[in-house]
């Protein structure tokens, strides 16, 4: 099995990635991390462990994060995951007990704890603990198997014309998870914007009839009418499953090997993940990028999670 931590900031799309991790049967879900990022630190850890309640994860570490971005002011999402960050279905109180430790020490302690080559992580949020755990612990660079993440986009960007969400709020934090030696696949809004929860897809969900397919719906319902009304899509693009997916079955999509660097000076491109195609790239070269996804097997995998999630 793959063996993952997913730090996350639930938000409607990392619950999804939350429920496909824990319910597909190639994935050993190590820990979740929160941080800032759609909503505050506190927001974000409390959904995550809803979700988990759930979905009935259990024995898995869960730990808060970072509760801001490195250098910059914090900046959430309401306009798209509204006041609590998963607005749209009822949320149960959590049975579930947060870890005591910070995230950046959980995911420092879970991948010395494991043989080297063996832990991706996959940050769907603000890259600020992954940052700071690279910094704190050199050592996990060389260790960490890759790096898969949810953010960015070489032809498109959602929070500015050329930058995607989760690498602006905090474009340092990335500039250093992009520019540390681990390879980087960064699953970006060209490839996510592919992942529409179209009527077809959210039919088939419905069709399970579980509580966590309903909670899924509901999730997608609200997201549905934000990413209308804030970014004019008529179907809602579920981005953070898909990093997830790409770690169960790298077939989903395909990617090409490109340097990836983030620009940290621009007054118009801040954040931009900035993506050099020329070719052929370097042999050094670390870093690739999500183009193409299959969109039946894609909502396929999540589905079949949610199935075998049953009704726990
Ligand atoms: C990313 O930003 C967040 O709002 C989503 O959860 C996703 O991780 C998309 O730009
Ligand atoms: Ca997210």
């Amino acid at each position: 099995r793959k063996k993952i931590i997913l730090d996350c900031d639930p938000g409607h799309d990392d619950a999804v990635a939350l429920l496909l991790a824990h319910g597909n049967p190639d994935i050993e879900l190590l820990a979740v991390t929160t941080v800032v990022g759609n909503q505050t630190l506190e927001k974000v850890t409390r959904n995550a462990l809803s979700v988990a309640t759930i979905a009935g994860i259990t024995g898995v570490p869960f730990a808060a994060g970072c509760d801001r971005p490195l250098v910059r002011t914090i900046e959430t999402a309401p306009s798209i995951h509204g006041d609590s960050g998963m607005d749209g279905p009822e949320q149960p109180e959590s049975t579930i007990e947060l870890d005591p430790r910070h995230a950046v020490d959980l995911i420092i302690e879970t991948v010395m704890a494991h043989e080297p080559g063996t832990v991706t992580l996959v940050p769907t949020a603000g890259l600020t603990n992954i940052a700071m755990a690279a910094r704190k612990e050199p050592r996990i660079v060389e260790r960490v198997k890759e790096v898969v993440l949810m953010g960015g986009g070489y032809h498109v960007g959602n929070w500015s014309a050329v930058a995607e969400f989760n690498i602006i709020i905090d474009p340092e934090a990335a500039h250093i998870v992009f520019n540390e030696k681990w390879p980087v696949v960064m699953v970006g809004l060209d490839l996510t914007h592919q992942a529409l929860a179209t009527d077809e897809v959210v039919g088939r969900i419905a069709k399970i009839g579980t509580k966590p397919a309903k909670f899924v719906m509901e999730l997608m319902d609200f997201f549905q009418k934000t990413y209308k009304d804030a970014q004019g899509f008529d179907f809602p693009p579920v981005h953070d499953p898909c990093a997830v997916a790409y770690v169960i079955d790298p077939t989903v999509m395909t990617t090409r090997k490109v340097p990836v660097d983030i620009e940290l000076q621009g007054k118009l491109t801040l954040g931009m993940t900035v993506a050099d195609f020329r070719a052929p790239a370097p042999e050094d070269c670390h870093t690739s990028v999500a183009v193409d996804l299959d969109h039946k097997k894609f909502w396929d995998l999540v589905t079949d999670a949610i199935e075998r999630i049953g009704e726990p």
